[in-house]
Parts: C-alpha cells; structure tokens; sequence
C-alpha cells in the first residue's frame, strides 16, 4: 500500500492539464453494452475506477484495453450477464450494467452494492423505475436479478434524481419499446454527456440535462467513438488546491461552464478566476475568507467538492457553515482534519469551520475518495510534514495526481508502506 508524503508551504504555480470526467467515462463505458461492435473512447482517465470497470466488462465477455487516454472495447461476444460481488464491492459504479444488460440481452444479475463509507446508497429508484418498465425483479442471495422480454417505455418520477439511477433508466429506455419519460432527473453534466454519447449511437433522447428526460426507444443502436467531457471534481480541486496555498495555476481542458457553483463559492472565498485560451486560471489570495457552503444536485453545489473546499475554509478568515445535503456520512474527512489542527465541530449535517492561521503537517489516514482529496488539499498549505496513508482511495478518481502537483512545484512524494 502506497502513502504520500507532502511537505506544505509551496504555492502552486503553472499549468495543468484536466483527465476526464471519472463518472461521465463509467456509464459511457457501459452503453457499450447497448450495441455489439467496437468502441474508441477518448479522454479517458487511467484510473482505478476506469480499469475495475474494464474487468467487469471482460468478465462478461468484452473486450477491453486502456492505452494512453483512450478505451477500446469491444462488445460482439458478450456470454455473461452477471456482475460478481467481488466488482461491486470495490466500485459501485458497477450498477450501470443493470440497465443495459436487461435492455439488450432480457436478463442481468449484478450483486447489491451495500452501503459504503459515505452513506448507505440505496438502488431502489433503479430497480423502481426498471420494474415500471416491466422488468421482473427479485433479490435472491445478494443479487439482484433482472428479467424482461423487451422493456416497455413508461412515465417514471424519481423521488431523488439519483445520478446513476437517471444514467440506467435512460440507458434502458433507448432500446426499450415506446417513450419513457423520466420526471425529477438528475442534471449533473455526466448526465447529459452519457446521453450526448447514446444520441451518437442512434438513441432518441431529449432534455438530458434537464429535470425532464424523453427517451423513444429504437429497435438497435450502433457503436462509436466518444470523447468524454473533461473531471469537473478534478478541476474544482485543482481550484481548491490552487487557493489554498495562495498559487497562480492555469486549468487547461477545464470546462469552467460545469463549475459555476463551485467557482462562485470558491469567488466567495476571496479566490480569482480569469478565463484564458483552452481553459481557466485561478489565483490565491494571502487568506481566503470564511464562507457558507450547502451541497446540492446540479447545479448547487457538488457533495464531492465538499471535502475539499472544507480544508480550504480550515484556514480561511472568519467561520463558515458546511452543509452536506446528499450523503449522510461524508464528513470522515473532518476527524483527519482535525489532526491537524482545524477547529472543526459537526452536529448532523452541518460542520462548523472556524478558521484559524495555518494547519500543522500530521499523519493521516485516507478514508474515500473525495476526503483523500481534501487532505491533500489541507497538507500542501500546512506548516511541515503530513503522511496520508491508504491513498488507494485517491488513485481510483485521480489520475496522476502527485506528478500533476509535483509539476506545479509541491513538494510531495509516493512511498511504498
Ligand atoms: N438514492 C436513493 N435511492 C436510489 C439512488 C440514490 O435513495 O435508488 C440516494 C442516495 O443514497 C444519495 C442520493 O440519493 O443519498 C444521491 O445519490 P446518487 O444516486 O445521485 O449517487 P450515485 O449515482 O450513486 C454519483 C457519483 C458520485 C456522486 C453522486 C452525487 C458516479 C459513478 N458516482 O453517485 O460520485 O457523489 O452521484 O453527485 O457517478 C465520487 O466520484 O467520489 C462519487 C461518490
């Protein structure tokens, strides 16, 4: 197991580059399954997310190979329509098979995620909105599993627009027969990429993106190639990074136009952006100032900036409110935050920040993906040196993330445990 070690202080300074989007890459990565054929998919990031997905698309029969920034996958010859617990377990990503299987083989059978470190992330609007459109569902040792002749389209409101719940249904609803339409949707822009990815493909799909999706089904779809948005999660970290330590960075790729909440707050936080040529730079102040943060669905905003723009505000002047909205355990970065000295207090959902001058270096422990991130964020502006250890988390959303910071001179490093 891999820790970083990072010596704070340095501002970070230059260009960096934004992979694409972790969870715009996955469920486009699934649709693959919709239409047998080969598939050239750009932009997409070398992560452990990205490679866990290819593994469970193997395991039913596909091709898969990762090279560079491009996915190929091939899907004639799929014999499997089941994902193991032992995939879903490391990534819950791995529901967005359910949808296409069902849709284009009549049957699937993938493990229960569970709940997970940051809430309990029940399926039920999935298997809700699969069961209107006339799937046979049951729950038997673990699994679920799914049957349906051809689905049939319907008028489906989901209670929470769930993220991936949208990205199944609609998945679903492209080859199913009649119109679906899906009312409280979720917005988020991986939403409506994932559909920019299906209309290429032949799917007949209208408002993604929007709270109100119609989707006609068509009897088949055809594969293609896809570029993939470019990480808004990863870019508002950068963000956060580059204000913390009061640096000067230009985000190239970034697609500022995903991160309007994130950027007005982080503005709010004392911290300047100017639009450049191919992307966005942002530049620290000497102390960011407190500010008040609620997460929302897009586009409020994101629980997985959460994290980061706390350890921000750990140094910010004057006392914030940070408000967690989505998930109900998505605070396991304050208890590491802490450690290194922020006064931080949490009463349900809502953790009061008060800021002080400078956080201390500590040993940390990484707990998910999002609170890894928020620790690197907090170690590269603290005084001295911090150990985060179990950074397998941050390797599973961020690609290159240290040689990236490395390249915007901090002072951090990898070490074998
Ligand atoms: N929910 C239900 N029932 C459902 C589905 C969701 O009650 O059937 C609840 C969840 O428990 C949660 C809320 O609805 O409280 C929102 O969950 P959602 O389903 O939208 O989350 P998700 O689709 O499982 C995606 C991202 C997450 C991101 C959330 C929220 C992917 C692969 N994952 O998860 O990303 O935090 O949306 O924006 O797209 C991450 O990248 O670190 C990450 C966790």
């Amino acid at each position: 197991m891999d820790k970083l070690v990072i010596r704070g202080g340095k501002k970070l300074k230059g260009t960096v580059e934004i992979s694409g989007a972790k969870n715009a890459a996955l469920p486009i990565m699934t649709a693959a399954i919709l239409a047998p054929g080969h598939y050239i998919l750009s932009r997409v990031p070398g992560l452990r997310d990205v490679m866990t997905m290819g593994r469970l698309l193997a395991n039913l029969g596909a091709g898969f190979h990762h090279e560079g920034q491009k996915a190929f996958l091939s899907t004639e010859r799929l014999t499997v329509f089941e994902a193991p617990y032992d995939l879903v377990r490391t990534m819950r990503a791995s529901i967005l098979v359910l949808g296409p299987l069902l849709a284009r083989y009549g049957r699937a059978k993938v493990s229960l995620p569970g709940g997970c470190a940051i809430g309990a992330r029940p399926i039920n609007l999935h298997l809700m909105g699969l069961e209107k459109m006339g799937a046979e569902i049951t729950l038997e040792s673990g699994y679920v599993v799914a049957k349906a002749s051809r689905l049939n389209g319907a008028s489906i409101y989901l209670d929470i627009p769930t993220v991936t719940g949208t990205e199944n249904l609609m998945m679903a609803a492209s080859l199913a027969k009649g119109t679906t339409r899906i009312e409280n949707a979720a917005r988020e822009p991986e939403v409506a990429d994932l559909a920019n990815a299906l209309i290429l493909m032949g799917a007949k799909i209208h408002g993604a993106g929007e709270s109100v999706v119609e989707i006609e089904g068509v009897d088949a779809l055809k594969p293609v190639d896809y570029r993939v948005i470019a990480d808004r999660i990863e870019s508002g970290t950068f963000m956060a990074a580059a204000g913390i330590t009061g640096g000067d960075v230009i985000l190239k790729g970034c697609m500022p136009e995903h991160l309007d909440a994130s950027i007005l707050k982080l503005t709010e936080a004392g911290i300047a952006f100017d639009s450049v040529p191919g992307g966005i730079r942002v530049r620290g102040s000497s102390r960011p100032r407190a500010t008040n943060v609620q997460t929302m669905v897009y586009p409020g905003f994101p629980t997985d900036m959460q994290a980061q723009f706390m350890a921000l505000l750990c140094i910010a002047d004057g006392t914030s409110i940070v408000k967690e909205t989505i998930f109900e355990n998505r605070f396991m970065h304050v208890a590491e935050l802490k450690r290194m000295g922020a006064d931080i207090t949490v009463e349900g959902g809502t953790a009061t920040v008060k800021g002080i001058r400078s956080l201390k270096g500590a040993p940390l422990m990484a707990t998910d993906l999002r609170a890894s991130a928020s620790l690197v964020v907090a170690a590269l502006a603290a005084e001295g040196k911090t150990t985060i250890h179990r950074i397998y988390h941050l390797d599973r959303g961020y690609e290159k993330m240290e040689a990236k910071l490395r390249k915007l001179g901090a002072n951090m490093r990898r070490v074998k445990e």
